[in-house]
């Protein structure tokens, strides 16, 4: 297991019934499996390629009626409702969808690739309570894992705490840093191409504004 999936599964609270929306090979579910975090999980992918390979992994467990697996977009095709849900791996944008679609369980784990500032602003809006929400490193690349309950929440994030996480702006660690280092440097490179277009230059420089306010 790569170090992204070990921190995400290290994240991931006890339930009832578990799902793994989008698991692919489907290693955290056998993590949640072996380690007694739920009474049953349901693997879903909408790709039946990608459900094949942790069909194949987690074949006891299927086969012992713990886990069940379910060619879907989201959760539109789970049988039940899950209380716990992990949504890893695909877009900020994405993962509204889903939950737009589906439903906000009463727990989650998400693990934005990017936009996590339209999820953590469609997560606020909905009342969640983000517990956790923080950048990690996996060698020299960079995620943001946000976990936490579907109430108790204070929409009282700030524009600032929207676009970088609030735990991140309150306690920064090494990968936070690293990670909007990294996003700088990228910025800078592509605002030094002439055939940009005058939006696309304004977005980057408004990005590449707010980093530079974070004084690296
Ligand atoms: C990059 S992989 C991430 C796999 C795993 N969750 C992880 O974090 O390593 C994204 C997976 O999500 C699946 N996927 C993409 N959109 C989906 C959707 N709307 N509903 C269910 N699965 C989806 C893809 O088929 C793919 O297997």
């Amino acid at each position: 297991m790569t170090e992204r999936l070990a921190e995400i599964c290290r994240r991931i609270p006890r339930g009832k019934v578990f799902a793994d929306i989008g698991c692919d090979h489907g290693y955290c579910t056998r993590y949640v499996l072996s380690h007694g975090l739920c009474e049953r999980a349901y693997l879903s992918d909408i790709s039946a390629g990608s459900l094949r390979k942790a069909e194949k992994l987690l074949s006891r467990s299927i086969a012992a009626g713990k886990c069940f697996a379910v060619v879907a977009d989201g959760m539109k095709g789970l049988p039940e409702r899950a209380d716990v849900v992990l949504i890893a791996g695909l877009g900020g944008e994405e993962i509204v969808k889903i939950l737009e679609e589906g439903y906000l369980p009463e727990k989650f784990v998400l693990q934005p690739m990017h936009n996590q500032e339209k999820l953590r602003a469609y997560l606020m809006a909905k009342g969640a309570n983000l517990m956790r929400d923080y950048t990690f490193a996996d060698g020299n690349y960079y995620y943001d894992l946000i976990a936490g309950e579907n109430a108790g929440g204070k929409k009282d994030y700030t524009g600032e705490e929207l676009f970088f996480g609030r735990e991140n702006l309150r306690s920064p660690s090494p990968a936070f840093y690293g990670k909007w280092r990294q996003e700088e440097t990228k910025l800078r490179s592509y605002l030094s191409r002439e055939n940009l277009s005058e939006k696309s230059r304004e977005e980057l420089a408004s990005r590449l504004e707010r980093i530079e306010a974070l004084h690296l």
